[in-house]
């Protein structure tokens, strides 16, 4: 199967009152296992992919081949994204020609009339080649591979905007933080959130910083727009607590624990269960 647009299985998500997932990947096994997990719960799937990430992993095209032969091989039957994840404009034209099927383009650091223009162009290349794109109005706060935002709440009417150039989804700032939630964090603001929704009609709102979003206010989000959920950071501190729990119980030690498939493979299975609980919690399962 080749790799999907986005745009059906959001436009269907927001309609019906679920989520659909975008969990980051970082190197094969990572992608290894977010679709499998997608497969096994039959759930439509987005794979995000960072500038960093994209870098570490040789560039958008090995990535790009990575991910198509994946699919293939392993014989995914749900559809699968390939999603740039906060590109520059350059990266998104750079995605385009690798054949990520999907695109964010984050304009929301630029003067709003650059962003604009950005975004238009962006609208109609991707419209041609039948690629779902992803714009941002107001920064969403923390720090993901270099990227600084503020935590800037989105201005409705500036989302209005963006929203009618015809994007597939958008990323509104409504005090989320990439990144682990700090203890004094005071939620969503949701009385934003439905203003945009309000202002952008049907369109599919994304929310980023899914890690460490207590499980009600993932449900309120999603009652009130919300169609895409960003994870990333989570599958990082369940992949890491249960590498350090291997190589603490001294199990690289025995016999051929050193092996990087047998050592690897705890923190795959956290990731799985990962992306299988919040699959669970946006309620993706079987939708595919
Ligand atoms: P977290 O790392 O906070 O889960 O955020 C992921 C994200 O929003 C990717 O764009």
């Amino acid at each position: 199967m080749p790799l999907a647009s986005a745009k059906g299985m959001l436009e269907t998500a927001a309609k019906e009152g679920w989520a659909v997932g975008q969990f980051n990947i970082n190197n094969l096994e990572w992608t290894k296992a977010v679709l499998l997990t997608a497969n096994e719960l039959k759930s439509p799937v987005i794979l995000g992919v960072s500038e960093g990430a994209g870098k570490y992993m040789c560039g958008y095209k090995t990535v790009s081949a990575m991910a198509s032969a994946m699919v293939e091989s392993l014989n995914i039957k749900v559809p699968v994204v390939l999603h740039l994840d906060h590109g520059s404009y350059e990266a998104a034209k750079a995605c385009i020609s690798a054949g990520f099927s999907s695109i964010m383009f984050d304009g929301s650091h630029l003067p709003f009339d650059e962003n604009i223009e950005k975004t238009k162009e962006l609208v109609s290349i991707c419209a041609e080649k039948g690629i779902s794109l992803e714009a941002e109005v107001g920064s969403i706060g923390g720090e993901e591979d270099g990227v600084v935002g503020m935590g800037e709440v989105a201005d409705p009417e500036e989302c209005r905007k963006i929203a009618e150039l015809g994007v597939t989804m958008l990323a509104a700032g409504i005090g989320n933080i990439h990144g682990k939630y700090p203890a004094n964090w005071k939620g969503l603001d949701f009385s934003t959130l439905e203003r945009i929704h309000a202002a952008t009609g049907s369109i599919p709102l994304v929310l980023h910083g899914g890690t460490g979003i207590p499980a009600d206010m993932i449900r309120k989000a999603i009652a009130l727009g919300v169609s895409k959920i960003n994870v990333n950071t989570e599958c990082q501190l369940a992949f890491q607590a249960a590498t350090r729990a291997y190589i603490e119980s001294g199990k690289d030690l025995e016999g051929k624990g050193f092996d990087p498939r047998k050592l690897l493979a705890p923190g795959v299975a956290a990731i799985q269960q990962t992306v299988k609980d919040k699959m669970e919690l946006f309620g993706s399962i079987g939708k595919a």
